[in-house]
């Protein structure tokens, strides 16, 4: 666990994060250092793709420091129905009595997916979560005030949370020396990536953005953390004098190449029900449903 205390700015919350090293995320909490009130952003259900094996290491880990801290945790948050990990927020918010929330356009993407799994019942369930986030809408966390930000691209029900000096910028931007995240999921837009963070790198410099994902680099470890200012001085794909047509063909060409993340198909069908698992049978048998020949094989 990384700890990243509150600045000067009296607004600025404390944030902890967690990275999950099997799929390279970050989940944080974050919390209100005056009351303890506190939000888990994006934490990992572990799941190994080959056995199908689910577990609560992340999740337990994320416990364990909010039982340490004596922190409240009042929701868990989903910034975007993940493509490469399974959420933990359901297991979460039963342990934790928290509310859950995403962005309200998930619903779009249960539309899209309720096809790819020919799935019916995946369409028109806002109730898997407890609110459903639309473009500027506040929320409490103690005495400080959260912002949700409607950021599309990776995904186009994708939310950024800003809280004081913190924005959680989920899969936007990468680190610096990494760029951006990927838009090449169904739903996705490199256009609409694009306006994302270029509005993000509108907010002041010394606003500290914690992204999603990170795989280390050249032998640098996993890190969660840089600053507006740094981002434009040092994005490889986005820093100031980068125009949208060089993104928009770099990001293009650099997706083509990309392999699916191998827990796609498995975790969409998780996530798009709150990070709930299928409900078990009278044998208590869970099965989830892989759809066949709807991508190419890639990578
Ligand atoms: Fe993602």
């Amino acid at each position: 666990m990384l700890h990243f205390p509150a600045t000067a700015d009296p607004a600025s919350p404390d944030v902890a994060a967690l990275y999950d090293k099997a799929t390279g995320s970050w989940q944080y909490i974050v919390s209100d250092p005056g009351t303890g009130a506190a939000l888990i952003v994006d934490p990992v259900l572990d799941f190994d793709p080959v056995a199908a094996a689910t577990g609560t290491g992340n999740a337990e880990a994320l416990l364990a420091h909010v039982a340490a801290k004596g922190l409240e945790v009042g929701l868990i948050v989903d910034t975007h129905p993940h493509a490469d990990h399974l959420s933990a927020a359901h297991w979460l918010a039963g342990r934790l009595g928290a509310r859950m929330a995403t962005g309200q356009r998930v619903l779009g993407v249960q539309r899209l997916w309720a096809d790819y799994y020919a799935d019916e019942g995946l369409t028109d369930q806002p109730g898997h979560w407890d609110r459903l986030f639309a473009d500027e809408d506040g929320f409490a966390l103690g005495g400080l005030k959260g912002r949700v930000v409607l950021a599309a691209g990776h995904t186009m029900a994708s939310v950024s949370l800003q809280v004081g000096d913190a924005l959680f910028a989920h899969d936007t931007l990468m680190m610096p020396d990494s760029g951006t995240a990927r838009a090449d999921f169904p739903g996705g837009s490199a256009e609409a990536l694009w306006q994302t963070i270029r509005a993000t790198l509108d907010l002041p410099g010394e606003t500290r953005v914690f992204i999603g994902h990170d795989y280390g680099k050249d032998g640098r470890e996993p890190a969660c953390l840089a600053t507006v200012a740094e981002h434009r001085r040092e994005n490889i794909h986005v820093r100031d004098g980068v125009s949208r047509e060089s993104f928009l063909r770099l990001r293009t060409e650099r997706d083509a190449t990309l392999p699916l993340p191998d827990r796609m198909l498995m975790a969409l069908q998780v996530n798009l029900r709150g990070g709930r698992l299928p409900e078990p049978d009278a044998e208590g048998r869970r099965v989830l449903r892989v759809p066949l020949d709807r991508f190419d094989a890639r990578g």
